[in-house]
C-alpha cells in the first residue's frame, strides 16, 4: 500500500502533467488567437474607426440621438458575433433638456451574455460607450471625430482610449476567437454604459435591479477603462480615487451690467466667486479646507514601499504634462499625490465672460466648478458639510451684498480592492503571456465609481485591465491610442479570457 506521503506526490506529479498538456493545449489555441488578432487588424481598426465617427458626447444634450447611435453600433458589431445586447431604456435624464427645451432620454445600458464553453466562470465586462466633448478649435490636430491614423502608429481621435478603444476591443477578441475557431472557456455578462463621463446617472439602481437577474451568478468583473502610469510598463490595477463635485452661485445683480456704468457702485459676483475659489486650495495644491486632511488614512510603511516598485519617473509625468509643470521632484510624491491624497482641481465659470475679445460685462450670476478627489478614509457626508462650511465662511466674511448658493453636483466613492484573487491572477498571467513582463500593480487618480458599486452589490472581485498608455490623453485634445496597445491589448483580453477559464 502506497503510504500518504508517496500517494500525494504520485498525485501531484499526475496533476502536473496533467497541467502541462493543459498548458501546451492553451498555448496552441492562444497561439490560433493571436494570429487571429494580427491577421483581423485592418478590420479592427476599422471598426474603432466606425466608432470614433460617432460624435457620443454624454454631457451634450443636443448630441443625444448620437448615444442611442454609438449603443446601436455596439449592439450590430457584436450580433453577428452570437453576442445578445439588451438596450435597457433608463427613463428621462434629470433637469436636462436640448437647446430648445425638450427633456431627453438617459443612453441605454447594453446588458447582455454570451455563453462560453461551459467549463469556466462568469465573467461580467463594464465599459462605456459615450466620450467626453471635443472640438478643433480645443487644439485637435485633426476632426476629433474622424480617426487619423499616424505614421509612427498613433490612432486618434476621440474617445480612442478612454473607452471606446477598449469596448471596441472585446468586440474584436470575442470576433478572433470565433474565427480562430476557440471556445471561449468562460461565459461573459455585458454591462456598457453610454453616461459614465457624465456621472453613470441610473447605473447604481440598474445593478441594484440587476443582481439578482441579469447579474446572477457573475464570478467576477473585468473594467478596461483606465490606463498604464507610464509608456512601457504595462499595470493592472486595484484602486481609484472617488470624486465629489461642486458649484458655487453668486448671483448679483438682476442682469448682465456695463462695467462703465456699473464698476465701482455694485458687489460683482465674479469678483465674490474670485475669493471664494482662491480659498480653496493654494497654487501648489494644498487643499485649504479644514478637516480633510484628518480623514485620510495614514500612510504605513509598507505602502509606503509600493510606491518604490512602480516603474515611473519624473519625466513620465513631464511628457504627459508636455513640459515640465510638475509639483513634486520625485516620482514617488507625484504618485502618491495621485492615488492616495485627496486633491482639488477647478475646473470653470458658468456665466463668466469666456470668448475672444474683450467684453466690459458684469456678469450678474456666475457658478464656479470644482471637484475634490477622494480616497480611504473620507466620509463623503462629512466632506459635503467641510466644503459647505468652509464656503460659507469665505463668502460671508467678503460682507457682500450678492447671494451664495453651494451645491454638490454629484458623488462617487473612492475604491481600493484586493489584487489577490483569481481575477487578477488570470489578467496577470495574460499580461505576462503578450507582454513578456510581470505587470505592476497600480491605483489610480481617476474615478469610475461604479466600481465599487459593482464589488459591494455582486460581492465579486473587480479588476481593472487598462489597455492604453499614460500618455493617451484620455479626456484631452488629440486623446489617441498606440496600434500597438490597441493589438496587444486586444490579445491581453484573449489571454485573460482564457487563463479565467483554466
Ligand atoms: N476612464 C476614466 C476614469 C479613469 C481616469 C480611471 C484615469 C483611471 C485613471 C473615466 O472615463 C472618467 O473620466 N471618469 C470620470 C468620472 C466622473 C465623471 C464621475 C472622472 O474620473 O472624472
Ligand atoms: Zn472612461
Amino acid at each position: 500500500m502506497l503510504s500518504l506521503r508517496s500517494s500525494t506526490r504520485l498525485f501531484c506529479a499526475k496533476r502536473l502533467a496533467y497541467q502541462r498538456t493543459v498548458y501546451s493545449q492553451a498555448s496552441s489555441d492562444l497561439k490560433r488567437v493571436f494570429s487571429k488578432i494580427d491577421d483581423l487588424k485592418p478590420r479592427f481598426i476599422k471598426r474603432l474607426k466606425d466608432a470614433v465617427a460617432i460624435p457620443s458626447v454624454s454631457s451634450e444634450p443636443d448630441r443625444r440621438n448620437e448615444l442611442f447611435r454609438m449603443a446601436q453600433f455596439i449592439k450590430s458589431e457584436s450580433e453577428p458575433l452570437g453576442v445578445t445586447l439588451q438596450q435597457k431604456e433608463l427613463g428621462l435624464q434629470d433637469g436636462v433638456t436640448t437647446s430648445k427645451g425638450e427633456p431627453i432620454p438617459l443612453p441605454p445600458i447594453l446588458q447582455g451574455t454570451l455563453k462560453g464553453s461551459g467549463s469556466g466562470k462568469r465573467i461580467l465586462i463594464y465599459g462605456h460607450y459615450d466620450v467626453q466633448p471635443a472640438n478643433l478649435e480645443d487644439g485637435w490636430s485633426s476632426d476629433p471625430f474622424t480617426l487619423v491614423e499616424k505614421p509612427d502608429g498613433r490612432l486618434v481621435g476621440r474617445g480612442v482610449t478612454d473607452d471606446k478603444g477598449p469596448v471596441i476591443a472585446w468586440i474584436n477578441t470575442i470576433q478572433a476567437f470565433k474565427e480562430a475557431g476557440v471556445e471561449i472557456p468562460v461565459d461573459l455578462v455585458f454591462c456598457i454604459e453610454g453616461m459614465e463621463e457624465s456621472g453613470s446617472e441610473g447605473l447604481e439602481d440598474f445593478i441594484k435591479q440587476e443582481k439578482s437577474k441579469g447579474f446572477k451568478g457573475v464570478d467576477g468583473i473585468c473594467i478596461s477603462d483606465n490606463y498604464w502610469v507610464g509608456i512601457k510598463q504595462p499595470v493592472l490595477t486595484y484602486g481609484l480615487r472617488g470624486v465629489s463635485y461642486y458649484s458655487i452661485t453668486i448671483s448679483g445683480p438682476s442682469e448682465d451690467l456695463h462695467s462703465g456704468l456699473f464698476g465701482g457702485t455694485t458687489y460683482e459676483p465674479m469678483i465674490d466667486l474670485t475669493h471664494v475659489l482662491s480659498r480653496l486650495v493654494t497654487p501648489n495644491g494644498k487643499i485649504l479646507i479644514p478637516g480633510i486632511d484628518e480623514m485620510v488614512a495614514l500612510l504605513t510603511p509598507e505602502e509606503s514601499g509600493l510606491y518604490d516598485k512602480i516603474t515611473f519617473t519624473i519625466n513620465d509625468l513631464k511628457d504627459a504634462l508636455g513640459n515640465d509643470t510638475t509639483i513634486h521632484e520625485t516620482p514617488k510624491e507625484a504618485l502618491m499625490s495621485r492615488w492616495r491624497y485627496p486633491a482639488l482641481s477647478i475646473h470653470g465659470v458658468e456665466g463668466a465672460f469666456s470668448s475672444p475679445g474683450a467684453k466690459t460685462v458684469i456678469p450678474a450670476k456666475v457658478s464656479g466648478k470644482f471637484s475634490i478627489r477622494t480616497v480611504p478614509d473620507i466620509d463623503l457626508k462629512k466632506l459635503d458639510q467641510l466644503v459647505f462650511d468652509h464656503v460659507e465662511k469665505s463668502f460671508a466674511s467678503l460682507n457682500s451684498k450678492n447671494k451664495l448658493k453651494v451645491e454638490l453636483i454629484h458623488a462617487g466613492k473612492w475604491w481600493v480592492g484586493d489584487p489577490n484573487n483569481w481575477n487578477f491572477e488570470a489578467a496577470r498571467k495574460a499580461t505576462e503571456t503578450v507582454w513578456g513582463v510581470e505587470p505592476d500593480m497600480t491605483r489610480e487618480g481617476g474615478s469610475i465609481p461604479i466600481a465599487l458599486t459593482f464589488e459591494e452589490e455582486l460581492k465579486k472581485p473587480v479588476l481593472l485591465l487598462p489597455i492604453g498608455r499614460g500618455d493617451d490623453g484620455a479626456h484631452s485634445a488629440s486623446e489617441k491610442l498606440d496600434t500597438v496597445n490597441y493589438i496587444q491589448g486586444i490579445k491581453t483580453m484573449a489571454a485573460y479570457l482564457y487563463y479565467a477559464g483554466k
